[in-house]
């Protein structure tokens, strides 16, 4: 494995996104989002985290892209704070946000990195939520349209690769089923959320979300795309789903859930309608496409960036009494992360992050072959350690060395086989702000004292040159 075997043109780079590493969260001229609100909420976050500080990329971009040339990257994917531009969603230009896009963008340039610029990460302008509860009204459309429209006319005779929203499963799932982000919506079965209601809201903010992509894509193709000659995705997270049992019924169940989890976006963007399970399922409480928004969505996207992390076993399950019709209920899917009491994986610090490289092969293979095998990029891979690990721990890191290698080598394996993969990235640059996590998880390949957010690469000779060697063992960094 070495960088020549994966095709030319092929992009190894990081990946962040805005309010995970920015800072500067209520200072020049940005607008609050509705994260900035919900981490308010006390005892929300781990450990009473914000991100008004995060590690303050926002000053110490310079430093931080000159570690990527360090390390030998070719391409950096961050995202664009809505509500640094439009502080209140639409309506008056914050210019010392346009100049810091700017900055950033110009430096990158300079360094040799290409920008891989995303529109949206979590962070709705909170104005938007108060105006008309934010992505629960067709109003977002054209309101994403219009900051996505400056953001090209703005940016895009240096920017060439775009992303609308990242990740719209967690947006719509975590956002208004299980209230595990914000806007922190949710049904009654969740016992922590203050409004909501899951059996119908994760399908019109996922509905919305598809619409205010498919319209920016629109903008894009009709006004910019000729002159800037640029491409514009989505990206995607795609945990991988196999059959406990090669029973009928659990492969039944393994499909319904990765119908409900990739298929609820990437079938209407490429075949112009929900997957007929999500269909079948939902019923009444599905919104519908009317004809022209077909046409406007169905083949909008230039590639898709796929968030690959981990795998679950699913399993048919026994027939349950609960009558809360909430989305993740929807899928009659049951995971598991054992089977047999062994676990499919060895566990990364988050609960959630089971180490299954095959499972990357396998969900982009099936990308492949069940979406017509569009571009690809990797755009989010990686693993955590728990953020009390001491700077000495935090360098001596094998785990993770290996843990990108072992990953990679089934993308190479993807690759081969004929999968249309683009690039790479991981996540993420920097340990930063992980959510309702806080600063209690580290994902990054750069060590950060969240001190003195001073940077320490872990990988200390160089990310893709490790990759390429042999395994690494334990005391040799
Ligand atoms: C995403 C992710 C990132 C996380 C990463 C580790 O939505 O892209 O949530 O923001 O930090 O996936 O959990």
């Amino acid at each position: 494995l070495s960088r020549a075997s994966f095709r030319k043109g092929f992009v190894f780079g990081t990946a962040t996104s805005a309010y995970q590493v920015e800072g500067m969260a209520n200072k020049d001229g940005r607008g609050p989002s509705i994260w900035d609100a919900f981490v308010k909420i006390p005892g929300i976050i781990a450990n009473n985290g914000t991100a008004d500080v995060a590690v303050d990329q926002y000053h110490r971009y310079k430093d931080d892209i000159d570690l990527m040339a360090s390390l030998n990257f070719d391409a950096y994917r961050f995202s664009i704070s809505w509500s640094r531009i439009f502080p209140n969603g639409t309506g008056n230009v914050n210019w010392k946000g346009v100049a810091y896009y700017n900055r950033l963008i110009n430096y990158l340039l300079k360094r040799g990195i290409t920008p891989y610029a995303n529109l949206y990460h979590y962070d709705l302008p909170l104005a938007l939520e108060k105006k008309y509860l934010g992505l629960l009204s067709d109003k977002v459309v054209k309101d994403f349209a219009d900051y996505a429209d400056f953001c090209f006319k703005t940016f895009g005779d240096r920017v060439k690769n775009w992303m609308t929203f990242n990740e719209p499963r967690v947006i719509a799932a975590l956002g208004y089923d299980n209230g595990f982000h914000a806007p922190g919506r949710c049904s009654k079965a969740f016992g922590n959320c203050t409004a909501g209601n899951s059996a119908t809201e994760p399908y019109i903010a996922a509905h919305h979300l598809i619409l205010s992509h498919g319209a920016a894509v629109q903008r894009y193709r009709e006004k910019y795309q000729k002159t800037q000659k640029g491409r514009i995705g989505i990206l995607l997270d795609f945990v991988w789903y196999e059959p406990l049992t090669r029973s009928k019924a659990d492969n039944l169940a393994a499909q319904r859930a990765r119908d409900f989890h990739v298929g609820w976006f990437i079938h209407p963007i490429v075949y112009g309608e929900y997957p007929k399970t999500v269909q079948e399922i939902v019923g009444d409480r599905l919104p519908k496409f009317t004809k022209e928004e077909v046409k406007m969505v169905k083949g909008s996207m230039d590639y898709v960036g796929i968030n690959q992390y981990t795998t679950y076993y699913m399993y048919h399950p026994k027939p349950s009494k609960s009558n809360d019709l909430g989305y993740q209920q929807d899928w009659n899917a049951g995971f598991a992360y054992a089977k047999n009491g062994v676990p499919i994986g060895p566990r990364a610090y988050s609960y959630w992050l089971y180490q299954v490289p095959w499972g990357l092969y396998k969900a982009v293979m099936y990308i492949k072959e069940r979406y017509g095998n569009p571009p690809v990029i990797l755009s989010e891979n990686g693993m955590d350690d728990p953020g009390n690990v001491t700077l000495a721990e935090g360098l001596r890191d094998t785990t993770r060395a290996n843990f990108y290698r072992s990953y990679i080598t089934q993308l190479k394996k993807a690759a081969d086989d004929g999968a249309n993969v683009m690039g790479y990235f991981a996540w993420s640059l920097l340990d930063n702000f992980e959510w309702r996590l806080g600063y209690t998880s580290r994902f990054g390949i750069v060590y950060v004292d969240f001190k003195t957010l001073k940077r320490y690469p872990k990988i200390k000779v160089g990310f893709v040159y490790i990759l390429f060697t042999a395994p690494v063992k334990v005391g040799k960094i």
